[in-house]
Parts: C-alpha cells; structure tokens; sequence
C-alpha cells in the first residue's frame, strides 16, 4: 500500500489539462481504491476504446466567421444550463476525498454544471441537495427491494433533484479483474448511507459445477421494462435511461415514453469489449430522430472530445472518471478545475470551428472520415 498523501491546497501550475490530474489522484489514494476507481471490466479494453475513439476524429476548422458574444448554453428537459457538460453519477465519493460528493456538487454548483448523484452515493441525498446550486438529477438502481426503491424515488423528488436516471446497463457487475487483483473492498466508514435500511438480498454463490448465475436473485429480480412503466407511474419527474447502446432498446425506451436517453458503456465497467460510447452515438441519434434528448458518457477528457460527441448529435455529456480524479486531488477546487479546463477548451474549440452556439454544432465540425 502506498502512502497517501495529502489533498492539494492550490492546484499547480503542472495541471494543464484533465488527464494531468490522474497521477495527482493516484498519489492520494491507496492502491485498491485506484483500482475501483481507474479500473474497467476484464481487460480494459472498453474503457480504453472511449478514449481512444474521440483521439481518432478530426475536426474541421473554419476561419474568419464572427463568433462574437457565443455562448455554450444548452436546454434539457426545460431546464437551461450554461454548458452541456455534467457530473456523471460516481459511486462512494468519500473514498476518494473526505468531503466526497459535497465537494463535487460544491464544485457543480460553482461551475454552474449539472449533477447526477450516484445511488451509491457515500453522503444523504439531502445532505447534497441542501448545499446545491446546481440543478441536481438523481441516478437510480431499481433495487430488488421495490417498496425501498419507490421511497427513495419519493426521497428525490422531496429533496428537489429534477430528474430520475435509472442506470439500466448494470443488472450485475462486471468481470471486474483490476479490482479483485488490487482486493479491493469498501472501508467500513464508506458505504451507500441511501440505500440503509434495505430487505438485504439472500446469498447465493454460483459453486463450481453447480447452479448458474441465472438463477441468482440480482438477476431474478433485476429490472425489466415494466418497471420502468412502474417508475413512470411513480413520479412525475422526467425519466432518463443511462446505459442504451442499441437503436431497438432507444426505441422501445420512447415507446414507454421515457424523457432522455443517455449513451453509455458505464466507463467500460460493465462488459468489456462494447464499442467505444461515441462509436455508437451517431445510429442512436438516428434513430431517436429528436423525439427526446440524447446524452453521452465515457472517454471524453478533452473540449475537442465535447466538441466531437455534440457534432455526432449529443445534446449534453457526462464526466466521470476525470472530476473524480480532480476530486482525489484537490477536493472541490480540483473537481471545480476540471470542469473549467473542459469548458475553457470547449469555448476555443467552438471559436475555432467557427461556432458561436451549441446550435451551430453539427457534422460540419468534423473532418469528413
Ligand atoms: C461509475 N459509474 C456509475 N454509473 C452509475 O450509473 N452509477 C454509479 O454509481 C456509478 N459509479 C461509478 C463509479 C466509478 C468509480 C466510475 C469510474 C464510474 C459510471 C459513470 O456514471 C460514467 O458512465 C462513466 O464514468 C463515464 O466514463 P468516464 O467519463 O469515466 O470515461
Ligand atoms: C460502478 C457501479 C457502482 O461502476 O456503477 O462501480
């Protein structure tokens, strides 16, 4: 185990960019919390093909267009944010910062950023909403306890979080090899404090030769589309599903009426070797055709990377590993970092290819392939 060291008090002037922030995290945190918190399903080969398929587009410049007075301001399920770069649900912050998501959804709040709190979350949900200045949706697994679910979807809507995003590409974890090599397990200060009080799901353990996984109660009673028309009739806040990389899974998504999709391979911790989120992007969109905002998530660490997903007909993305790392090493003032790096580099992306408004946006940001 490495020494941890302290959270940065000032961020130094060796922080240019989003990714020089990972060393600085890994220094302050111990080796199997790295793990959890860098690592992916099997060998990775996802959470490297996000990355690495934004690295592979092309932006096409254009000169001498006045830009003057551009904004990035974005409208999403009637809500207006300055920028379409938001928070993405990251479970127990604490492990990373003491103060854990109360200095992420500080940093949200004076980033003017969007946040979606993590039903994993390590503080209240109220606790977060009490400090917010931000609009805050909240990411829900239907838990195999539905009773318990149904109150914590109440639980949401009474602490003012303005949407529900039921996260619906994790009914199981992933082969997650990094972790179990590293042995991670949660320390007994962290835990999701949202979700005590929980019916606790009865053992099962699939033995060599014996039962199947099938028969496992995570997935005997794990979410299916009639629950999600049960959530519907629970609440009247918008319903967005994370995790639909399918066209037919969009479809049947709007079918039910859903309020937003959100593109996402979950970071590549679930399973590996899906496309890279951004790959999948333009056939959703397609496919969507309008009918209802379409958000992405995974890889972008970079405002060309932001630039790039809102030209292949994203509305908005989601951050996660990168504001987690700024959290590690800086607490608030480094997740608060992160999101103006990302911003700045949008804003001269945009002013570069000639687009004064996220409605100038489109396919012609982007060097024909
Ligand atoms: C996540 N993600 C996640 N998603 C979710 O719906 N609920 C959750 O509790 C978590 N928890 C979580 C923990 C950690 C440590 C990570 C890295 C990710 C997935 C997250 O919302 C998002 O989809 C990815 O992180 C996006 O990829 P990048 O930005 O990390 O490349
Ligand atoms: C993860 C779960 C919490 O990605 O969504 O670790």
């Amino acid at each position: 185990m490495n020494a941890r060291l302290p959270p940065l008090v000032h961020i130094p002037a060796q922080i240019a960019a989003v990714a020089d922030y990972a060393d600085y995290a890994r220094e302050r945190m111990d080796a199997a919390a790295w793990a959890y918190f860098s690592g992916a399903a099997a060998d990775g080969i996802t959470a490297h093909e996000n990355i690495a398929a934004f690295q592979r587009l092309r932006l096409q410049s254009r000169v001498l267009k006045s830009v003057a007075d551009g904004d990035t301001q974005v409208k999403l399920l009637g809500q207006t944010l300055a920028h379409p770069i938001l928070l993405a649900p990251v479970a127990y912050q604490r492990l990373a910062h003491a103060d854990g998501e109360l200095a992420s959804v500080l940093a949200a709040s004076a980033m003017q950023a969007g946040m979606i709190v993590s039903a994993q979350a390590s503080v209240p949900l109220e606790d977060i909403a009490q400090v917010a200045q931000a609009p805050l949706w909240f990411q829900l697994y239907v838990q195999h306890d539905r009773p318990f679910t149904a109150e914590l979807v109440q639980r949401a809507e009474s602490a003012g979080y303005r949407a529900l995003v039921v996260t619906v590409d994790a009914p199981i974890n992933g082969i997650r090899n990094i972790e179990q090599r590293a042995g991670f397990e949660l320390p007994p200060d962290v835990e999701a404090v949202n979700l005590r009080g929980m019916q606790p799901l009865p053992a099962y353990t699939v033995r060599a030769g014996e039962g199947s996984l099938f028969e496992s109660p995570l997935v005997t009673s794990a979410v299916t589309w009639r629950d999600i028309d049960w959530l519907r009739s629970l609440t009247t806040l918008p319903i967005l599903l994370k995790g639909i990389l399918s066209p037919r899974d969009a479809e049947q998504a709007l079918d039910i009426g859903v309020d937003g999709i959100i593109v996402s391979n979950h970071g590549g911790r679930v399973l590996d070797t899906l496309p890279a989120a951004v790959d999948v992007l333009p056939g959703i969109v397609e496919h969507v055709a309008g009918r209802a905002p379409v958000l992405l998530d995974g890889g972008i660490r970079r405002g060309t990377d932001v630039l790039k997903a809102l030209a292949l007909g994203a509305d908005a993305v989601l951050i996660g590993r990168p504001y987690l790392y700024g959290l590690a090493a800086a607490g608030a003032v480094g997740v608060a970092h992160v999101l103006h790096l990302l911003r700045t580099e949008l804003e001269t992306a945009m002013i570069l290819t000639g687009c004064r408004t996220l409605a100038d946006v489109d396919r012609q940001v982007l060097w024909p392939a």
